[in-house]
């Protein structure tokens, strides 16, 4: 638990993009591209180049000086990323921010062996917390999704991990075009056992610029259909629950004490800057407006920026309050717990339809207490037309 004396300045968190992968995943629209022996030195300075520029916008622009809460190394395959311009990026935190004590430092790993063993010069260097992406324990979704390691290769990833980090997380997808109730429950089970502390468990979306969406365009069949997927989602909740997992996201499970602290950021609406190639940022410059910035995705394109102008930013803006209320809305009401809107938002027609959300509550889908609001569990299952209906 973060201090009094900290709790009343920003939380801000950092979130580093590795844009490299050894493959291509055929479901993935992630910003990766196939890894390629790059210039370690360029790469190093970039980031922290980048780095700094961004720790002078935020103390230009905001609202309070932060405290910096979590950092996040995702990706691509940030195990693939050289240990030592991870190392430099938390040095030089440390010049920037003023670091919360309890500070969790995330990075993303994939079961391969290779990055595997990575893992304990990560750990010496800082991170506290490991997200697997596992994504089956079943060797045929692992070969429909085309990965590059086989169910061992993850029993032997988490053996290695748990011994190194307090907080250890996995990846999960499901909704393959065979998966029924029984294959999933047997794979759940087997999830389980796995004794996690923190759980992800995806639906498999179809999405544009990847090659599945190329394949279903020529009519392959790449998800369960929609009944199914509904079905697997309660099937999820309902024994993840059982077995003492909070679903304290759509799609997020964790037990007591094991949510991400960095992903609760973005679901807050609170505050965290991004640097590496695509990565995004939003903070609050007042209590109604947001400053964003958008990195250019290509990587080649990022470090020659870069090197030019400090930093690769594309696009940098202020939200105005009708984008801040969506992102509040959107973000917010995919936690369990729901979240507080601000005056300028509660109630406010301009931004939230009045009328479904009167519906939406007679109907038990959404609840309300002061200026707080939540989707119940049975909204859940409705949340993006609940959503698009209170946005108008
Ligand atoms: C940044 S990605 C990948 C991290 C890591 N490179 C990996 O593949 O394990 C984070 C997670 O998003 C999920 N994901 C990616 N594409 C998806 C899709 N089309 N449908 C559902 N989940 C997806 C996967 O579970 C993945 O682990
Ligand atoms: S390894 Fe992860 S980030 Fe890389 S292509 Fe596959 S899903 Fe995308």
């Amino acid at each position: 638990m973060l201090s009094d004396k900290i709790s009343h300045q920003n939380r801000l968190g950092l979130y580093v993009h590795w844009p490299f992968c050894v493959s291509k995943c055929p479901y993935c629209d992630f910003n990766s591209h196939i890894h390629k022996d790059i210039d370690i030195k360029r790469w190093r300075v970039a980031y922290i180049s980048e780095l700094r520029w961004m720790a002078e916008k935020y103390k230009q622009k905001a609202t309070q000086p932060a405290i910096l809460y979590s950092v996040f190394f995702g990706g691509g395959t940030p195990t693939l990323m050289p240990t030592c311009i991870i190392e430099e990026i938390l040095d030089t935190l440390e010049d920037l921010f003023i670091i919360c004590p309890e500070i969790e430092i995330t990075a993303e790993a994939n079961p391969s062996s290779s990055e595997i063993e990575n893992l304990s010069a990560f750990k010496s260097i800082g991170i506290n917390r490991l997200s697997l992406g596992a994504q089956s324990l079943n060797q045929n979704t692992l070969n429909f999704l085309e990965r590059g390691h086989n169910v061992n290769d993850i029993y032997r990833a988490l053996d290695v991990a748990s011994g190194l980090f307090k907080q250890v997380s996995a990846d999960f997808i499901y909704g393959i075009p065979d998966q029924t109730r029984k294959t999933w429950k047997a794979e759940l089970n087997q999830i389980l056992k796995l004794d996690l502390s923190h759980i992800s468990a995806y639906q498999l979306t179809v999405e544009p610029g990847t090659q599945f969406f190329t394949r279903s365009k020529k009519g392959e069949i790449l998800t369960c259909n929609e009944n199914v997927m509904k079905d697997l989602y309660t099937q999820t909740n309902d024994v993840l629950k059982n077995h003492g997992y909070e679903t304290y996201e759509i799609s997020n499970y964790a037990k007591p004490n094991a949510k991400c602290q960095h992903n609760l950021l973005y679901w807050n609406a609170q505050d965290w800057i991004g640097v590496g190639p695509g990565a995004h940022g939003r903070f609050s410059i007042s209590k109604n407006r947001r400053w964003y910035s958008q990195i250019r995705r290509s990587p080649d394109g990022w470090l020659s920026a870069v090197q030019k102008n400090l930093h690769g930013v594309e696009i940098q803006d202020e939200d105005d309050e009708p984008n801040f209320a969506k992102e509040i809305i959107l973000m917010g009401l995919r936690l369990s717990s729901g979240i507080y809107l601000p005056d300028w938002l509660f109630g406010n027609s301009e931004f939230l339809n009045l009328n479904w959300l009167k519906q939406f509550e007679a109907d038990g889908l959404i609840a309300t207490k002061d200026n707080h609001i939540r989707v119940t569990e049975g909204g859940r299952l409705h949340l993006n037309s609940i959503i698009s209906r209170l946005l108008n």
